[in-house]
């Protein structure tokens, strides 16, 4: 009983917010590279401030990040150290293509993660690769205005037919888009999207996001064909709407949420535009551009697996009255007044987990992989850098338990789990260090100053003994 006796364990990053070197190895701009940390932050992901390029103004974080680029051996020994069955990583499209649309893929790039995936191998670590986690080449932003062209799909396509034939027999499990539902939250850092006044944003990101569809869809299409072993899966970020209360129209608004973010995994495992998507946007007077053969292609290319995050769950009403708002993942939620929230407000919710992980399974019956869940917190290290993290600990143990839950109890089909960002990164919300979720601590702060120097967490040894033991074992 409990998880699967092959059962991915293991933890994530994403290129941008740990390479760094971000001008190294032939690497092209990136839109996340421009996003400063500070009070611009929000209006730049958001597309509503444009920032195509650095100014002394601003510090950027990914610019260094944690330096991965030059520490991922490292890296990797520590991750194999803890048991890693799985590493979810992302690669950097401008390190592959770095203008976006050349013919031709720039090699220092594919050699980088290729040593990357056979460092993997070495340890039998399993890649469970992004191949967009929020990153889109600048050049093609400002020539093409990013994923609100369709010239994008066919740039995408590219590199999906380049790393797909490169790296056939070292990655096996691939995610097209992260978080692809972020693109109606933070449409600059989910898709490259900036916004003039005057715009129809919400035709814009649709249309946006009916070619991030077609691309996936598209990508599954030639990642079998490459490779029938290929497995491939979409992307959400999650959490589970609850109602406020047993009021029927709090009740529909919740519904109502959960539709606005399942409607892109709607598509991608069921291959067709839900009605009720349909109508939405008839009501709001979008109307997406399609070309002939995009729906068939949706439907003939569904993903083999759903992947999420989950940090959180959510809350819906529609009393203005306690519209009291609450920090969470980019989504503002109303407060959920029966639990205990982190140090940035987001609500701690073990069992809403339990409750996400079976409305997934419910609604789509196919496998689930569990690629984010973690705590970001405030870590104070001793003189040595160690960090006594039982709170990450606790949050974890919990999680992992209600996940137990959902697998042993209700019989849901879970393939891994991956802890949000298994060595201290940059925040992606944020961009801060000093939010961090590892399980190794690493020396660098808001400012950009540090050693760099990795160190273990208390964390560290106890999810060495949860893989171990195949989450048997909890205890701290
Ligand atoms: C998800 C993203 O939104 O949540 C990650 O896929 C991100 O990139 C993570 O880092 C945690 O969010 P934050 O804002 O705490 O970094």
């Amino acid at each position: 009983m409990g998880f699967r006796k092959d059962f991915l364990w293991g933890g994530a990053t994403a290129a941008n917010q740990c390479e760094g070197g971000y001008n190294e190895g032939g690497r092209g701009l990136a839109n996340v590279d421009v996003v400063p940390i500070g009070k611009d932050r929000f209006p730049v992901i958001s597309g509503d401030m444009k920032m195509l390029d650095f100014d002394d103004q601003h510090f950027y974080p990914a610019k260094v990040a944690i330096d991965m680029y030059h520490h991922w051996k490292e890296d990797i020994a520590l991750f194999a150290e803890m048991g890693f069955k799985t590493y979810r990583m992302s690669i950097a499209w401008s390190r592959i293509f770095p203008m976006g649309d050349e013919k031709e893929p720039n090699e220092a790039g594919l050699q980088f993660y290729e040593d990357i995936f056979k460092e993997c191998q070495k340890y039998g670590i399993e890649p469970l690769v992004t191949i967009t986690h929020f990153d889109c080449p600048i050049h093609l932003i400002e020539k093409y205005g990013a994923w609100r062209s369709r010239e994008l799909v066919g740039f995408y396509e590219n590199l999906c037919k380049v790393i797909f034939n490169r790296y056939k027999g070292l990655v096996k499990y691939w995610l097209t888009f992260n978080e692809i539902n972020m693109i109606l939250h933070a449409p600059f850092m989910g898709a490259g999207l900036n916004f003039e006044p005057g715009d129809n944003k919400e035709q814009i990101k649709y249309q946006a996001a009916h070619h991030e569809l077609l691309a996936s869809a598209i990508a599954t299409k030639i990642a079998h064909e490459v490779d029938p072993e290929n497995k491939v899966g979409c992307m959400l970020a999650a959490g589970a709407y609850y109602p406020y209360s047993c009021k029927p129209e709090d009740v529909w608004a919740s519904r109502q949420e959960d539709r606005e973010n399942y409607f892109f995994i709607d598509v991608q495992s069921r291959g067709e535009y839900p009605a009720y998507a349909l109508k939405k946007m008839e009501r709001a007077g979008i109307q997406l551009e399609m070309a002939e053969g995009d729906l068939e292609l949706l439907k003939a290319h569904t993903v083999d697996f759903i992947s999420f995050s989950y940090y959180s769950s959510r809350v819906a009403t529609t009393d203005p009255k306690l519209l009291e708002q609450t920090q969470g993942n980019i989504f503002a939620s109303v407060k959920n007044p029966y639990l205990e929230a982190s140090e940035w407000g987001w609500q701690i919710d073990p069992l809403g987990f339990r409750i996400t992980l079976n409305d997934i399974y419910d609604r789509y019956q196919k496998p689930l992989f569990v690629v984010e869940n973690g705590l970001g917190a405030v870590d104070v290290p001793d003189e040595n850098g160690y960090v006594a993290d039982d709170y990450r600990i606790s949050y974890l143990a919990e999680h992992v338990q209600a996940m137990k839950d959902a697998v042993e109890i209700d019989g849901v089909d879970l393939l891994g789990y991956t802890t949000w960002g298994c060595i201290d990164l940059v925040s992606a919300g944020t961009g801060e260090m000093k939010k961090r979720y590892g399980f190794i601590y690493v020396d660098r702060d808001n400012e950009g100053n540090g050693t760099l120097k990795r160190s273990k967490k208390k964390s560290f040894d106890w999810y060495k003994k949860v893989i171990a033991t195949n989450g048997e074992d909890l205890s701290n």
